[in-house]
């Protein structure tokens, strides 16, 4: 496992959103109320993109089917088998990252 940074922490406001690709996961970066969301950037379920999701609260619906992730620890509300992968913060400094 290896630190990735991601963006400087100056950067980040509440509506912010980008994807990265690390290694072989893509990982979409939320920042909602404050507090950092690292999950997988495409949907268990067929693989479709998360980056334009719509986010209800604490949910990323997916815009193919509709099925709703939690952002903090991944689970399907529709299917609990479905379920994204997450990521915990990491910090370096003035950078936020990942540890993949
Ligand atoms: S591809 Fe996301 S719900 Fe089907």
């Amino acid at each position: 496992m290896a630190f990735h940074r991601l963006v400087r922490l100056d950067q980040l406001y509440d509506g912010f959103r980008q994807s990265f690709r690390i290694e072989r996961e893509d990982v979409l970066l939320l920042q909602r109320d404050g507090r950092v969301f690292l999950i997988e950037g495409r949907c268990p379920h067929q693989g479709f993109s998360l980056a334009q999701g719509s986010l209800h609260g604490e949910r990323i619906i997916c815009p193919r089917h509709g099925f709703a992730f939690h952002i903090e620890h991944g689970d399907c509300f529709q299917a609990p088998s479905c379920r994204l992968k997450t990521w915990l913060p990491a910090y370096d400094g003035n950078y936020l990252g990942v540890e993949i």
